[in-house]
């Protein structure tokens, strides 16, 4: 009986980590990875609210503060954005957005104007959520396949119509509706694009195209 139970505890001992390693590896393959969706929908259609995106890609944090816009911001005001990090190695790879790929904008108020660094302007408190997703077969008919959400506080959203999102983002963004032009972070990774500046950041920027 002893021995039975020693003989299992081996066993288990010896076998459940090397499974259990196996199925970490398997998760963690490129393939597999590229293949992952992290924009979910809910049976109605609506796009449930990510909840991992600061595990994500970081790109970027745009401010358009209160005292710079009459009070009124159109998103207030601090805007963190993440990429998922499948579109990012794709677009590593390609340049491009891929199907799927899904933009997460965090929206933060701007909290203190003054700290031991100097004056400016520094996240305060989260105020909302923001989203976009480009996706064929779910936004055929959506100008370049790309819906546009907004959560406030709720745990799903419905796209909005284009002309509240998507038509300035069509108007002005550089890379297929996305602002890459604020996202230093993106133009570096971009294959083919030249930096505008070497030094500072030129070693990062090599990093992220694999040189
Ligand atoms: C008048 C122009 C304009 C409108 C309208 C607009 N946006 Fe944007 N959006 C921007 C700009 C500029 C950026 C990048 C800089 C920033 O965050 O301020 C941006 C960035 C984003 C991003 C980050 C990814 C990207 O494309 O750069 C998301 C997500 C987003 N907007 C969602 C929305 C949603 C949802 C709506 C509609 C409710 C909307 N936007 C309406 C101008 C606009």
């Amino acid at each position: 009986m002893l021995k039975q139970r020693l003989s299992r505890k081996i066993l288990l001992g010896s076998v459940l980590p090397l499974l259990l390693s196996g199925m970490l590896v398997t998760q963690a393959t490129p393939a597999n990875a590229l293949d992952t969706v992290y924009a979910k929908f809910n049976k109605a259609g609506e796009l449930v609210r990510p909840v991992h995106y600061r595990e994500w890609i970081f790109v970027g944090s745009p401010v358009t503060p209160k005292d710079m816009n009459d009070g009124k911001p159109a998103f207030p005001e601090f805007h963190n954005v993440y990429i998922d990090p499948a579109s990012w190695r794709y677009w590593k790879r390609t340049g491009k957005f891929r199907d799927g790929t899904i933009f997460v904008l965090e929206m933060v108020s701007v909290g203190d104007k003054k700290s031991s660094s100097g004056n400016g302007y520094f996240q305060g408190e989260f105020s909302g959520v923001a989203a976009a997703v480009k996706s064929k077969k779910r936004f055929k008919d959506k100008i370049n396949n790309w819906a546009y959400f907004g959560f406030g506080d709720k745990p799903t959203a419905v796209a909005q119509a284009d002309d509240a999102c998507a038509a300035c983002h069509q108007a002005n963004a550089a890379d297929d509706m996305v602002f890459s032009q604020h996202y230093p972070v993106l133009r570096a990774a971009k294959p083919g694009e030249k930096p505008k500046r070497r030094g500072i950041g030129q070693g990062s920027m090599d990093l992220e195209r694999g040189q």
